[in-house]
């Protein structure tokens, strides 16, 4: 597998910060919060860090008009039961995604990304919308599905695609065509605009999560591995949500600096979760893959923020592990192992190009 270590891009210019104090790792920014401390105080100090209006580009701020979401609507926790509902959709749509594979390709390896699509959408899709019907909820899933597909070349695009760009009707089309089948169901989370980010929310980054721990696995093939430990070892190295941006309302410290009103600030977990102090086992062994790490308890999985922190952290983060352990308790009885070098996409978080992996025990022409 590639590592983040040896990228390049942003991910590489934010692994290769000093690790001190806040960093700029521009002329004039964005800066970087590089301690636990200051990554709390800019996820929690929501009066003077707030969430940059275009989340779609979050990461990626140069075209940012210094526009933020101060006073929009902070989403509620999912409740036991929703998460309860969530992860029994999963567990029963994965093994239906898997065969379906053996059904139409079988012999060919599996793709993570593609597997996923399927029983993350409509676990997601289960667990927010109580009172839909199940035709509705596939179309929703669909709906979502289509979107984030459509999203993907706004956000990687290197420059803001204007307007009335291809790519933004796509977009549009998409976004309008699931905000009118929300548009349609009872008890929605909020108005369809946000439920729609919600649901995008809970779908896209889960999937990412759910490949990234398939390929660690199938880096990793005769690991009799707690699911627990692989979930939270495979978030600490790569968080699909790897940074997150804040944009200060007003001259504000932070780490000694003294950060004008307008910057953009950069906390990134996938940096938190490199470092000795939140992190049990050997320091120079920090960037590889070692789920017991986890089994000595004096460090708590999740101090790096891999579901954020603060009034914006991760409302269905209970539902994501959920699905992560339900995942790593099939691909550890399954023996996943990768079928293919496994490269790093950042063009949209991250997530592995792609993560083919193949099972010894179970799937039909995978071995
Ligand atoms: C392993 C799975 C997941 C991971 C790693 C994850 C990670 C994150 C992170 C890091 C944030 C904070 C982003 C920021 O501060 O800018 C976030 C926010 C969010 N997540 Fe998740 N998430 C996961 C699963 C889910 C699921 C299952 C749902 C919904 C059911 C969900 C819904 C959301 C929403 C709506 C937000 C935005 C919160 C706000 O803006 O106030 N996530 N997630």
């Amino acid at each position: 597998m590639d590592s983040a270590e040896s990228a390049g891009g942003r991910l590489g210019a934010v692994l290769s910060a000093p690790r001190a104090g806040v960093v700029a790792l521009g002329d004039r920014g964005p800066w970087l919060a590089t301690t636990p401390a200051q990554a709390r105080q800019v996820l929690t100090d929501v009066a003077h860090f707030d969430f940059p209006a275009d989340v779609s580009r979050s990461g990626d701020l140069s075209a940012s008009r210094g526009e933020t979401r101060s006073g929009h609507l902070l989403f509620e926790p999912l409740t036991p039961d929703q998460v309860a509902r969530g992860v029994a959709t999963f567990a029963r749509l994965w093994p239906e995604s898997v065969a379906a594979h053996d059904r139409d390709a079988p012999g060919e390896p599996y793709d993570a990304m593609r597997l996923l699509r399927r029983p993350v959408a409509r676990s997601t899709c289960d667990a927010l919308l109580d009172h839909a019907s199940e035709q509705q909820r596939d179309t929703v899933a669909d709906g979502v599905l289509a979107w984030i597909d459509a999203l993907a070349p706004v956000i990687s695009a290197a420059r803001a695609p204007r307007r009335w760009s291809r790519v933004r009707r796509d977009e549009r089309e998409a976004r309008h065509d699931l905000e009118d089948a929300l548009a349609q169901v009872d008890g929605l989370p909020g108005t369809p605009q946000q439920a729609a980010t919600m649901l995008a929310a809970g779908i896209q980054v889960p999937i990412a999560a759910g490949s990234w721990l398939l390929a660690w696995l199938g880096s990793h093939p005769s690991y009799d591995v707690e699911p627990a430990h692989a979930a939270w070892e495979t978030l600490r190295l790569t968080p699909p949500t790897w940074i997150t941006a804040r944009l200060t309302t007003t001259d504000v410290e932070l780490g000694g600096a003294r950060l004008a009103a307008g910057s953009v600030v950069l906390v990134s977990p996938l940096l938190l979760g490199r470092l000795a102090e939140l992190v049990p086992g050997d320091p120079d062994g920090l960037a590889g893959f070692d789920p017991d790490r986890w089994q000595d308890e004096t460090r708590r999985p999740g101090a790096w923020l891999p579901f954020g922190a603060g009034p914006h952290a991760c409302p269905g983060r209970n539902l994501g592990m959920a699905v992560l352990v339900h995942l790593a308790g099939w691909a550890t009885t399954h023996r996943v192992r990768l079928a293919r070098e496994v490269k790093i996409d950042q063009s949209r978080g991250l997530a592995p190009l792609p993560c083919r992996f193949t099972t010894a025990v179970g799937g039909g022409g995978s071995r």
